[in-house]
């Protein structure tokens, strides 16, 4: 992927800095938009894996929705083009003047994760004069298997409605004018990499939709959340992920009607391929049992490995040709033992200077930034810009 050209490039750029890889993400929406198309099934993209401006643009153009989870993103993907009956705004703890500001734009639907929202909702369009649609995101007590912290399906978890309530939310609606319910949402993780979760989530979803059939209420938008996980290991290898296999499964899995539309809001699979952080070696130190390598970019440009222990490939772009190969511990600037990118991490022998890129960084690495230890915030390039 990193072309000498490209090297060179980089050099005269300060790091560290967010890399997107352009052609790739034209590929991967491609990918996804014509196998969707094929099984015909609408996507909103995930603002929350990737919300730079220009990212979502070319996102937008391609032809996919926006699935938002706070009043800003709603306006984000507003402004970058995405239409008003595209956006869809989910949450567990959305605030009374988001509530507002996503009415007043007319937004397709509001995947609604209690009864109290539900009514609070309600209230609100009825002072607009509005009414909203909404989808019940329903917590379908399916185990993702994936890290605990991006495990929400569960019933120990705080998403959505649970199935027992079902009953009460449908009197509640029932009372609520200012409310129309034309969906049901589900989201149970992320990096999910084993596809009979999915399949599990769909028999989950038939039964149901089976039980709202048999009180006579149509179901007219199913949404099965986000998810699709990610090759962290092989990011040139499997670039793009198999959105054929993941697409096909809910039409093989899922038993409505050709009448119900299926939704699904990918975020991860979409952008993390595309991005790298590129970072610059600011010291290498001897330790008692390694080596460790500080770079200039910390857990500020990417909290990942901090927050979950994720593996993210490293490689050290300007040493790729040297013979010794050495293990380091790849860490950041920040005050923090884990400010940690890698342990043990085989690299050829790097020097202060040398250039290093973390891969698969296009998704929950720019929008999860902070700017702890006031860190200046990194800037982000597209392929062109260099
Ligand atoms: N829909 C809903 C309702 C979600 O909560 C999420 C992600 C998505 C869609 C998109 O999921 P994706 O396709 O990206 O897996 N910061 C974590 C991931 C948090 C995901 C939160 N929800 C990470 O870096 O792994």
């Amino acid at each position: 992927m990193f072309t000498s050209a490209l090297l060179k490039k980089f050099q005269g750029t300060a790091t560290p800095f967010y890399y997107y890889d352009t052609d790739l993400l034209a590929q991967t929406l491609s990918a996804a938009s014509k196998s969707a198309e094929k099984h015909d099934i609408e996507l909103h993209y995930a603002l929350k894996a990737n919300s730079n401006k220009r990212i979502l643009k070319l996102i937008k153009s391609a032809g996919f929705g926006a699935d938002c989870v706070s009043g800003n993103e709603v306006k984000r993907a507003a402004d970058c083009g995405f239409k008003a009956n595209k956006i869809v705004f989910a949450g567990v703890g959305k605030s009374d003047e988001e509530i507002r500001f996503a009415i007043k734009k007319n937004i397709f639907c509001f995947n609604c994760e209690s009864i109290d929202e539900l009514k609070i909702i309600n209230a609100i369009a009825k002072s607009e004069n509005k009414t909203a649609n909404i989808a019940l995101r329903i917590n379908p007590n399916v185990n993702a298997h994936t890290h605990h912290y991006i495990t929400t399906g569960l019933e120990e978890n705080k998403f959505g409605i649970n199935v027992w309530e079902l009953e009460a939310a449908l009197a509640a609606i029932h009372k609520c004018k200012n409310v129309k319910l034309i969906g049901l949402h589900f989201h149970v993780g992320s990096q999910i990499t084993d596809l009979n979760v999915f399949k599990t989530l769909c028999l989950k979803v038939n039964e149901i939709v089976q039980w709202f059939t048999n009180r006579n209420i149509f179901i007219e938008n199913i949404n099965l959340g986000g998810g699709l996980g990610v090759d962290y290991y092989n990011p040139d290898k499997n670039a793009i992920p198999n959105f054929e296999n993941y697409f096909s499964l809910f039409r093989k899995f899922l038993t409505i009607e050709p009448s119900q539309k299926l939704h699904l809001e990918p975020g991860r699979a979409i952008v993390a391929q595309c991005g790298s952080l590129i970072s610059s070696v600011l010291f290498v130190k001897k330790g008692v049992q390694t080596n460790f390598i500080i770079l200039d970019a910390g857990m500020t440009e990417l909290i990942r490995p901090a927050l979950y222990q994720s593996y993210h490939k490293i490689e050290n772009l300007t040493g790729a040709k040297r013979k010794t190969v050495l293990k380091y511990d790849v860490t950041g600037p920040i005050c923090e033992s884990s400010d940690c990118f890698g342990k043990s991490v085989e690299l050829p022998e790097t020097k202060r200077g040398d250039m290093i890129a973390i891969r698969t960084t296009g998704a929950y690495a720019e929008s999860m930034s902070l700017e702890y230890n006031l860190r200046n915030k990194a800037k982000a390039y597209l392929a062109e810009d260099l």
